[in-house]
C-alpha cells in the first residue's frame, strides 16, 4: 500500500490505461478523483470499484471544465497529491488532409488539457510543498510516424511541456515526469485498427513493429505511471520513461 492516504486526479480514468490506472491507485490506497468527458463510464467505474474512487465529468479542452474539476479535488480533500494527464484524443490523417477543427481536438486534447490541469492543479501541490505530475506522451512523442502530424505534435510537445515544467517547479517539492506507452491494447489502439482495410492483419502488423512481439496492456502502462507517483521515483524530475517493449530501442 504504497499510495496511502494519497488524493490522486486521473484525467480521462473511465477506460483504458487511465482505468487501470484507477485501479493500481486504489490497490495500493489511494483515493481518486477521474475526471473524464464520458462521465456516464466515469461514474460506473466508480460505482464498481467502491467510495475510494469519485467521478466529475470535465472536459480538458475547457478551461471552466477543469476550474471546476479542481474546485471540486481541493473541497472534499483539501490537497491533491498526485495528478496523471491521461486524457488523448487521437488522429490518423495526412497533414494536408488534417482540418483545423481535427488539429485543434487533438492539440487541445493531448498538449493544452495537461497545461490546464497544471495551471489549476499545480499550485495548490506547490503551496503543500509535495506532489507527482505524471504526463501520459507515447513514442509518437519521439519518434516520426506517418499520418501522426497533429497527435504526434502533441505528444511531442508534451514531452517538451515535462521538461520545461520540471525545471520550473525543480525546488518546490513536486515532481513532473512523463510516461511514454507503445502499442497498448485499448479502446484508442481498437479504434485505430477499425479504420484498417483488415482489422486482424492490421492488428499482426502493430504486434510486428514491437521488438517484444506483442502489444502491451493497460496495466503494465499503469505499473510504470505508478513508480512516478510513488515515493520509489524520488530522484526523478522531468524524466521521460518509454514502455514500449523496447520500440524506442531500435
Ligand atoms: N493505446 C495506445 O497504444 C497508446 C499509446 C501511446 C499513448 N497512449 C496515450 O495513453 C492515453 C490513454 O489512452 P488509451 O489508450 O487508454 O485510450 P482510451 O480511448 O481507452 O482512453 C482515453 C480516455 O480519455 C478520455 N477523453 C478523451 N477526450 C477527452 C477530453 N477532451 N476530456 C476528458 N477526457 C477525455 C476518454 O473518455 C477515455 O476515457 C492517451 O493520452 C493516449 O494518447 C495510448
Amino acid at each position: 500500500m504504497r499510495l496511502n492516504g494519497l488524493n490522486c486526479i486521473v484525467t480521462g480514468g473511465s477506460s483504458g490505461i487511465g482505468a487501470a490506472t484507477v485501479k493500481r491507485f486504489i490497490n495500493e490506497g489511494a483515493e481518486v478523483l477521474i475526471a473524464d468527458i464520458d462521465i456516464d463510464s466515469a461514474n460506473s467505474l466508480a460505482e464498481e470499484l467502491g467510495p475510494a474512487v469519485g467521478a466529475i465529468k470535465c472536459d480538458v479542452r475547457i478551461e471552466a471544465d477543469i476550474k471546476a474539476a479542481a474546485d471540486h479535488a481541493y473541497n472534499r480533500w483539501k490537497k491533491v497529491d498526485v495528478l496523471v494527464n491521461n486524457a488523448g484524443s487521437e488522429l490518423n490523417q495526412t497533414y494536408d488532409k488534417t482540418t483545423l477543427e481535427e488539429w485543434d481536438r487533438v492539440l487541445d486534447t493531448d498538449l493544452k488539457g495537461p497545461w490546464l490541469m497544471c495551471k489549476h492543479i499545480v499550485p495548490g501541490m506547490v503551496k503543500a510543498g509535495s506532489g507527482s505530475v505524471i504526463n501520459i506522451s507515447s513514442l509518437n512523442g519521439l519518434v516520426g510516424f506517418p499520418l501522426s502530424t497533429a497527435y504526434g505534435s502533441a505528444k511531442g510537445g508534451l514531452v517538451v511541456f515535462t521538461r520545461d515544467m520540471a525545471i520550473e517547479l525543480a525546488n518546490t517539492g513536486v515532481r513532473i515526469n512523463c510516461v511514454c506507452p507503445g502499442v497498448i491494447e485499448t479502446g484508442m489502439m481498437d479504434r485505430w485498427t477499425d479504420l484498417m482495410p483488415d482489422k486482424v492483419e492490421a492488428q499482426e502488423m502493430l504486434k510486428g513493429t514491437m521488438p517484444i512481439g506483442r502489444m502491451g496492456t493497460a496495466d503494465e502502462v499503469a505499473g510504470a505511471i505508478y513508480f512516478f507517483a510513488s515515493p520509489d521515483s524520488s530522484l526523478c524530475q522531468g524524466s521521460v520513461l518509454s514502455v514500449d517493449g523496447g520500440f524506442t530501442a531500435q
